[in-house]
């Protein structure tokens, strides 16, 4: 039976494929945010997995405003980043788990999940720059790839209730999955920022304290608030925690142990945060 090995979170800021890729790693104002990773990078190291379902929000790079799913699960063979007008070096690609993304949809649907189907699939940074920092100097992916987009851009934005019940009927997914796949689940983006209007370089820590708390011990803390709610308290890109939410719940319920937690501010405009659970 496949296993799930943990899950592991973190802030997807583009700003950090720059610096990864001008070796800036040790620089004063990116060392507190790049010695949060060691950790996670030796956690992965010891767990091995062999695939990663990623919870993540496209940018604008695969869906734009005009066609905005809620839900989205790739079923590619393989997934490919494109120029996304950071400025940014072009990321490697990922190979798809193909088998176990029909699967996962198949149960998605039988359960009433009514999510867009995707055989092409473009990522972005919010999917590459958490590999970028797991795995540095990696020539190829050491997993393959189950991507779930999550619409935390264009309003109506799924509830934070509704997202941490997709991540569970992804567990549930996993439980009928025949495979013995090492899993990693990935939840990324967040925490708290604002890129635009009034309240823009918006950061509140005592949100993404309770956020950070209560991931692992009660999850469900994190789905009273409304999503308009979530966006005053964490601002209008902070709703990515949604993204954690569904990652969170896609681990399955029990946490047998926080394995690591980072958080510093700021990194570009985000209160950049890096978390590892084990499950029980
Ligand atoms: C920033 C943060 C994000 O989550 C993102 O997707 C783009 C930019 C930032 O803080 O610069
Ligand atoms: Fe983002």
């Amino acid at each position: 039976m496949a296993e799930i090995v943990g899950a592991y979170f973190t802030s997807h800021v583009p700003a950090i494929g720059g610096a990864i890729h001008r070796g800036l790693q040790q620089d004063p104002y990116w060392k507190p945010f790049f010695d949060g990773f060691p950790p996670v990078q030796e956690w992965l190291a010891k767990v091995k997995p062999d695939v990663a379902i990623v919870f993540y929000n496209d940018h604008g790079l695969n869906f734009f405003l005009d066609k905005m799913p809620t839900f989205a699960v790739g079923a590619a063979a393989q997934y490919d980043n494109a120029d996304e007008g950071w400025g940014l070096p072009l990321f490697k690609s990922f190979e798809g788990h193909l088998p176990l993304s029909w699967h996962i949809i198949e149960s998605l649907v039988e359960d009433e999940f009514d999510i867009t189907t995707c055989q092409k699939m473009l990522i972005d940074h919010a999917l590459s720059i958490p590999f970028e920092l797991a795995y540095p100097n990696a020539d190829k992916w050491p997993t393959k790839l189950v991507p779930i987009a999550i619409n935390t851009v264009q309003h109506p934005l799924p509830s934070a209730k509704r997202v941490l019940a997709l991540g569970q009927a992804v567990n549930k997914a996993i439980q009928s999955w025949q495979g013995d796949e090492r899993i990693v689940v990935i939840g990324t983006g967040g925490l708290s920022h604002q890129l635009d209007g009034e309240r823009a370089g918006f950061i509140n820590q005592d949100y993404d304290k309770f956020c950070m708390d209560n991931l692992s011990v009660d999850p469900a803390a994190l789905t009273k608030d409304s999503v308009h709610e979530i966006v005053r308290l964490s601002g209008t890109q902070g709703v990515e925690i949604l993204n954690w939410i569904g990652a969170r719940g896609a681990m399955g319920e029990g946490v047998a142990a926080e394995i690591h937690r980072n958080y510093h501010i700021p990194i570009s405009n985000t209160a950049a945060a890096t978390m590892v659970l084990e499950p029980a």
